[in-house]
């Protein structure tokens, strides 16, 4: 991830990113920062950068001319016009959600105001986003644009040493975080909770989960609204299971929201990045639940648990490919054997154009470099045979898998050199792990007719429905 800010103070942007957690990401080179003087730009002998605003009122603002050359010069070599953010009390309150989506950019400009603000002019040619961090003003927006990169850096892979605490906080599923303790058991006379030196999980969960209600419904009724509104959708969804894991999955792990629900006719979700989620009664049903959503779904991607809703997709929204999914799934909940002789682990993306070599149906190089950035796919490596190769000392990547944007297990391939040595089921089992240390149940989709994916699941350990699920594009 590359930051690169425009501001009138760089050094308070550097300082403020040099300390802590996003220094140690700057040095580990996993997130990068640019400041620009907006000074340096100027062509006023006095080196000034603001002026009086037209139409008279207090305060000056600064010019468009700096600001404008100052971004053309932190942009010239992108190769498309990067997000730029303009951060300002005026602008769509930053939240955690947002957090998450600027995380996936591979590069954030952010423009600091000053005095009244800037002139409206060169924001309209430069700026796609206005956000704002609360509603107070501050004197200027170094610290808005510390506060978002801060937020954003926490969620670029790597940064966080331990990735559980990125994903198991306040925010995640509309919930406040429950209180901690440490050492001493007790001080000043108020003794930590008997129950978290039980040792027992189960009880040491539904304990926090309680308090984390409490303090929600205490804190924030807005919050608690939400989550009381998700839970409701989850528990009608679970009355068929195994039908409905993926969007299960969908709302308890906060991958996308609810844009229409009702008991008697169904739910439709929408995934974080457009992936559109319906389960119905009936084709009517399911009209109601589009119709009812207010939007136009023209061009998206469909995942649908009933087929008669088919032909509705079709006539609504053009839709003409179709494919049926058995949806394979983990609930077991004990962790699978791990083999010692495969080094798994997370693929970068230098690994982008070796993965497209061997798995591009349905996926573009792009997309393959997002799910890299996002650390979303992890490689088996296998020592190379050194009588063979002897140039080439060292590992080779004999196979990789992957999380789709919705949460499945996917993207599954192993190199022809190396099949029939059990790695697709060593990678699987891998992933499964992986989850089940979340705390999700891990699932995946795979294709009619894909026998060898099917047995594989079965072999597992995984449940398969009987019936499909279909992806409608
Ligand atoms: N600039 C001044 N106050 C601000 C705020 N609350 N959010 C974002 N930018 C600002």
């Amino acid at each position: 991830m590359k930051f690169c800010v425009l501001t009138l103070f760089p050094r308070m942007i550097e300082q403020g990113m040099s300390e802590s957690i996003p220094g140690r990401a700057r040095r580990q080179g996993l997130i990068e920062l640019q400041t620009v003087d907006i000074r340096d730009y100027t062509e006023d002998r006095h080196r000034r950068v603001d002026d009086y605003t037209y139409g008279g009122g207090a305060g000056m603002l600064i010019q468009a001319q700096p600001v404008y050359d100052a971004y053309q010069a932190a942009t010239k070599e992108c190769d498309k016009k990067p997000r730029t953010i303009y951060v300002t009390p005026q602008g769509r309150v930053f939240d955690q959600k947002l957090a998450l989506e600027l995380s996936k950019e591979k590069e954030l400009v952010f423009l600091c105001g000053h005095y009244e603000g800037v002139d409206e002019r060169v924001l309209e040619e430069i700026v796609t986003d206005r956000i704002s961090i609360g509603d107070y003003v501050l004197t200027g927006g170094e610290l808005p644009a510390l506060v978002i990169m801060d937020a954003v850096s926490r969620l670029v892979p790597g940064v966080l040493h331990n990735e559980e605490s990125a994903e198991t906080e306040t925010f995640d599923d509309d919930l406040l975080e429950y209180p901690q303790y440490t050492r001493p058991e007790c001080w000043h006379g108020k003794s930590v909770p008997q129950v978290l030196l039980s040792g027992d999980h189960c009880k040491i969960n539904a304990w926090r989960l309680e308090e984390a209600k409490e303090r929600t419904r205490a804190q924030r009724p807005d919050l608690y609204a939400a989550y009381e509104y998700r839970q409701e959708v989850i528990r009608w969804l679970s009355r068929q299971k195994r039908l409905h894991i993926h969007m299960m999955e969908l709302l308890k792990r906060n991958l996308g929201r609810v844009l229409a629900f009702d008991p008697k006719d169904g739910a439709l979700l929408e995934e974080n990045t457009g992936v559109i989620m319906l389960t119905c009664t009936s084709a009517e049903a399911g009209e109601r639940l589009l119709t009812a959503s207010g939007m136009d779904f023209t061009g998206c991607l469909f995942c649908v648990c009933q087929e008669e809703i088919i032909p509705v997709l079709r006539g609504r929204f053009q839709t003409t490919q179709a494919r049926g999914c058995y949806q394979a799934y983990y609930t077991r909940g004990v962790p699978l054997p791990v083999r010692k002789d495969l080094d798994i682990r997370r693929l970068d993306e230098s690994y982008a154009e070796e993965i497209f070599a061997e798995y591009h149906e349905l996926v573009t190089l792009d997309e393959l470099r997002g799910h890299l950035a996002r650390g979303d796919l992890y490689g088996a490596f296998v020592k190379k045979d050194i009588a063979f190769d002897r140039e080439n000392a060292g590992y080779e990547l004999a196979g990789f898998i992957g999380t789709h944007s919705e949460g499945a297990l996917g993207m599954l391939q192993v190199r022809p050199r190396f099949r029939r040595r059990g790695i697709a089921a060593a990678l699987e089992a891998y992933m499964i792990n992986e989850a089940l240390k979340r705390g999700e149940i891990p699932f995946g989709h795979i294709f009619e007719g894909n026998e060898a994916s099917l047995h594989l699941q079965r072999k597992l350990g995984l449940n398969v429905t009987d019936v499909c699920l279909w992806w409608v594009w």
